[in-house]
Order: C-alpha cells, then sequence, then structure tokens
C-alpha cells in the first residue's frame, strides 16, 4: 500500500484525487497539504477523505504521517524547493508541468532524486491518450519512413480574467505563458515522439491581447534537428476554437493527432498519387495496437504507482520533464535575444537560471518583445 500526500489542493489536483481513488487497493491518500488549509478542508470534504491536513510541507515532514510519495500540485515556482526537500526526506515526486521554473532547478531535483534513491516524474498526461500512442507505434514501425518535417500546434484561448489568478502572468510566478504552461503538452510529446531534441530554435514571442500578463500570449518558433530535418511549434492563449495538434510528415506518409493518415506516391511525372497500399497497411496494424485502459492523469498514476511497486522507471522521468523546460528555455531566449538559438543550453547561460532568465525577459517584456 502507497501513502500519499497530495500537496496544493486546488484545480488540478482534483484529478489527482480522483485517479488515486480508482486505485483503493494499491495506495491511500493520507495527508492534504496547502497553504490554505482552507482549499484542504474542502477537498476533504468534497472527497470524502480520512486525513490530516497541513500548511506548509515542512510540517507534513516534520511532524505528519509516514507517506511514501507526493503529489505536487502547486504553482510552477514552487515546485523545485517542495520537491528537493521532499525527496531529502526520502519521498518519491510526482510533479504537475511545468517541472520547474529553470533548467537549474531542473538539475538541482534530478540530483535529490538520485541521491535519495527516490522516483521523480513529470506530468505529462498526453502520453497517456490511446491516439497518440498509436502514432508513436506506428512511426517506430517504420512504415511511414523517417520524420522530414512536424508541426505542433497548441492553439488555446483565454480571456483577460485568467491572468487575474495571483501567480498567473508573472514571470517570477508563472514562469512564462502559453509556450510553458500550455505547450508543455505537446512538446512532451514531440520529444517523445522524435526520440531526438532540436539542435537549433528560432522563435518569436508576442503580447496581443493580454494586457495584465507580462508574459507572451503567443509564441511562434522554427527548430532544426541534427539530421537536417525542421519543425515548428506555436503556443498561444489567442487562437479562437482551441485545438491542439502533431502532424509528422514523413517520408512515405503524414500522420497525426488527432488521428490523420495521408500517402503519396509518384506518378511518373513526380506529381503526387494516393498510395492506397500504405494507407490500408497502416490502418490494418492500428487495429492490432491495444487501447489503454487509464487515459490522462490516471493513466499517469497507474503507471507512477507500477514504478514505485516494482522499483522501475515510471514512463516520464525527470529527464523528460528537463528536455521538455530545455527546448522551452530555448525558445524564450531565441524570443528574447531575437536570433537563432543553439541547444543545449549551458550552466554558465544567463536563461539556465530562474533569477538570469526572469532579468532578460523581463527587459524585454518592457520593450513588448
Ligand atoms: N496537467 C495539466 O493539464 C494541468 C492543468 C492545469 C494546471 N496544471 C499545473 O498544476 C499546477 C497548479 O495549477 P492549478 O491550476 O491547480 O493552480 P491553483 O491555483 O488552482 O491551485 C494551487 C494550489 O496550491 C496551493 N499552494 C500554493 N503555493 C503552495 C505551497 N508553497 N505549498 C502548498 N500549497 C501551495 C494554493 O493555495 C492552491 O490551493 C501548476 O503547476 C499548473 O501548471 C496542470
Amino acid at each position: 500500500m502507497i501513502h500519499i500526500a497530495l500537496i496544493g489542493t486546488n484545480s488540478i489536483c482534483r484529478l489527482h484525487a480522483e485517479g488515486l481513488l480508482l486505485f483503493p487497493g494499491r495506495c491511500r491518500i493520507t495527508a492534504l497539504v496547502d497553504i490554505r488549509p482552507e482549499n484542504a478542508e474542502n477537498f476533504k470534504k468534497k472527497y470524502h477523505l480520512d486525513c490530516p491536513v497541513f500548511s506548509s510541507h515542512e510540517e507534513l515532514l516534520s511532524s505528519g504521517p509516514a507517506v511514501d510519495s507526493v503529489h505536487i500540485c502547486t504553482p510552477p515556482f514552487t515546485h523545485a524547493p517542495i520537491a528537493v526537500d521532499c525527496m531529502n526526506a526520502g519521498k518519491h515526486v510526482l510533479v504537475e508541468k511545468p517541472m520547474a521554473a529553470s533548467l537549474s532547478e531542473c538539475d538541482t531535483m534530478l540530483e535529490a532524486s538520485r541521491k535519495n534513491g527516490v522516483l521523480l516524474s513529470v506530468i505529462a498526461q498526453n502520453r497517456f491518450y490511446s491516439e497518440i500512442n498509436w502514432v508513436k507505434s506506428l512511426i517506430e514501425s517504420g512504415l511511414l519512413g523517417k520524420i522530414c518535417c512536424s508541426h505542433v500546434r497548441s492553439y488555446w484561448w483565454r480571456g483577460h480574467e485568467y491572468y487575474d489568478t495571483w501567480w498567473r502572468g508573472l514571470w517570477e510566478k508563472e514562469g512564462g505563458g502559453p509556450t510553458l504552461n500550455h505547450a508543455v503538452h505537446q512538446i512532451d510529446l514531440l520529444n517523445w515522439i522524435r526520440g531526438q531534441m532540436p539542435s537549433e530554435v528560432f522563435s518569436m514571442l508576442s503580447n496581443v491581447l493580454h494586457d495584465n500578463s507580462e508574459v507572451e500570449d503567443i509564441s511562434l518558433s522554427l527548430l532544426k534537428y541534427r539530421d537536417k530535418t525542421l519543425g515548428d511549434i506555436t503556443g498561444s492563449v489567442i487562437h479562437h476554437g482551441e485545438g491542439q495538434a502533431l502532424i509528422f510528415q514523413c517520408e512515405y506518409g503524414k500522420i497525426s493527432f488527432p488521428w490523420d493518415i495521408q500517402a503519396n506516391t509518384a506518378k511518373p511525372d513526380g506529381f503526387p498519387m494516393e498510395n492506397t497500399i500504405l494507407k490500408q497497411k497502416i490502418n490494418d496494424r492500428k487495429r492490432f495496437i491495444k487501447p489503454l485502459i487509464y487515459e490522462g492523469h490516471t493513466g499517469q498514476i497507474d503507471n507512477f504507482l507500477m514504478a514505485a511497486e516494482r522499483g522501475t522507471d515510471p514512463l516520464i522521468t525527470g529527464i523528460d520533464g528537463r528536455n521538455t523546460l530545455e527546448l522551452i528555455t530555448a525558445i524564450y531566449k531565441s524570443g528574447c535575444l531575437g536570433q537563432p538559438v543553439k541547444l543545449p543550453i549551458q550552466p554558465e547561460d544567463d536563461f539556465y537560471t530562474s533569477h538570469g532568465m526572469i532579468q532578460k525577459m523581463k527587459a524585454q517584456t518592457q520593450n513588448n518583445f
């Protein structure tokens, strides 16, 4: 039985509780922590939990019941300090996205996980949808050939009021705009499916519609990989109708999430004609890929419990969370400096630390990017 404390008991934490409560034979919610204890008390009532409430993670660690794992569902700027304290106290950590506010914080978290021999996983619940698993499996099958170009559309829409929440829209607290907090999901999927990081990124950022926020509300980025292939990412909260997509143009066909496949072959003059044989093969193979039993947060919670039970790595590791943040950091650096940026971001880079990045980004914000 795995004993779990939930830290930060408001919006997203509900999905953690609902996921955990589906596995009563494997885990129990043993403590709730929130700097606003009334949030935790309401949460406790809503889910009929029988557990103590603490007003800080320090209080939990010093005087709370024994817990094996913590789920951190607090604002991004708090993730690293809470996670490191909990890992130093021997707890496994499942932290909400984004992993942390900077690469230096990610590295401190990775070191705490290694040093204490505890698990560290970062929420990337979109990996736990059957459709995206079809896309990954089919690309890995080789039927479509190599990825030549990828397109990531992270289109969301948020009104002014969204940025009235105390920690949103601030470089110090939210750490960034939709590139960090929304496209983080699609960027994780991109890195997972591509299996490699880009070597170079060129981005533009702007804040077009949210004058109560200092972060970007749209970013457009071009990516180049070491194997000469290209990609692009749009991260936005100004797109009406919303809609998120990953499109992979491969050597022999196109495959997308949401699900779509297209395949062309050449007529004698080189112009395209539909490759119905390949489309049929892809659809036939897709039928044999089993749908997932648990999807979204519940899927990741099941996977994290399994890792703790069996002593294996979770599907989404701290390294994955760091890679996602590294690509996002490169986007911010490029948009801020107005020039292409090479990866990896080195520890001596201004953008490696929260302090360096915030200083640079705030200066740029004053010039409206
Ligand atoms: N995976 C997803 O799809 C998804 C969706 C929304 C939010 N999130 C992430 O979840 C996290 C929380 O977002 P939210 O929308 O639930 O925020 P929220 O403001 O609704 O809830 C955060 C809770 O944390 C508490 N809190 C703040 N600082 C704390 C601290 N130091 N110690 C203990 N409690 C503290 C707050 O009082 C609040 O109850 C963020 O990192 C956000 O990016 C993820």
